[in-house]
């Protein structure tokens, strides 16, 4: 599938590297125009608007106060698959800039309403994306979106990427997926610095 991923920091290397991996076509996009490590012109999209016209899944993985202003000038084509990564954390990390009753990717359907979004890759943290092996089982990675067939299909790309997927709902549920994200960033980056823990869900 054609994909283009928006942001080439930690989240975007990991993912572009799975997806890669899983034989999707991508671009890359960064604010900077600079090429990252690893990557040859061929994926590097210049051209943004060209770059979104030809694409069917488009991957957010920038800073959630970049959003806006990347949407507020291009069109995107109806039905296109948004997976947003983002998580809207205040400059203290210890709150969130949007929540409760919204969420950035309710924002970001605001933002873009014909887009199909999905919330998904911002529960755990880039080292499980770039390494979801675990030894007594598979990390979950939560999902929730506008559309069920976009559903699906990102479903199927969490599973390739080797986690467990688990829709927790319509759009609305981004709330509380962002709010679940606090719980690891805050164990892994504030009080431990150790990103080698995620979540799982446990089923009888
Ligand atoms: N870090 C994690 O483990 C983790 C896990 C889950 C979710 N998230 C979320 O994922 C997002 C990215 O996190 P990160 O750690 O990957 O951040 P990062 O390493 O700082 O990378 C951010 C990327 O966004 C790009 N960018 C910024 N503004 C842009 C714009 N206007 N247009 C295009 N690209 C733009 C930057 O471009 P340049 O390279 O050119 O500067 C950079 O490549 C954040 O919302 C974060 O909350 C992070």
């Amino acid at each position: 599938m054609k994909t283009l991923i928006i942001g080439t920091g930690n989240v975007g290397k990991a993912l572009a590297r799975k997806f890669q991996e899983n034989n999707h076509q991508i671009k890359i996009y960064n604010a900077s125009g600079q090429l990252p490590d690893g990557y040859t012109k061929n994926h590097f999209a210049t051209n943004f608007q060209e770059a979104i016209s030809e694409t069917k899944l488009i991957v957010l993985a920038v800073p959630f106060e970049a959003v806006q202003s990347i949407f507020n000038k291009i069109s995107i084509e109806p039905e296109t698959i948004i997976v947003d990564a983002t998580n809207p954390i205040a400059s203290d990390m210890k709150s969130m800039s949007i929540g409760n009753t919204c969420s950035g990717a309710e924002k970001i359907n605001e933002w873009i309403p014909n887009a199909h979004i999905v919330k998904a890759f911002n529960t755990t943290g880039w080292e499980n994306m770039k390494n979801s092996n675990y030894p007594n089982g598979k990390l979950t990675m939560f999902y929730a979106g506008n559309d069920k067939k976009s559903k699906q299909i990102v479903a199927s790309i969490i599973d390739s990427f080797g986690f467990q997927p688990y829709d927790a709902g319509d759009l609305f549920m981004a709330r509380f997926i962002e709010a679940m994200a606090m719980v690891w960033i805050y164990q892994a980056r504030i009080n431990d610095s150790n990103p080698n823990f995620g979540f799982s869900i446990l089923e009888r």
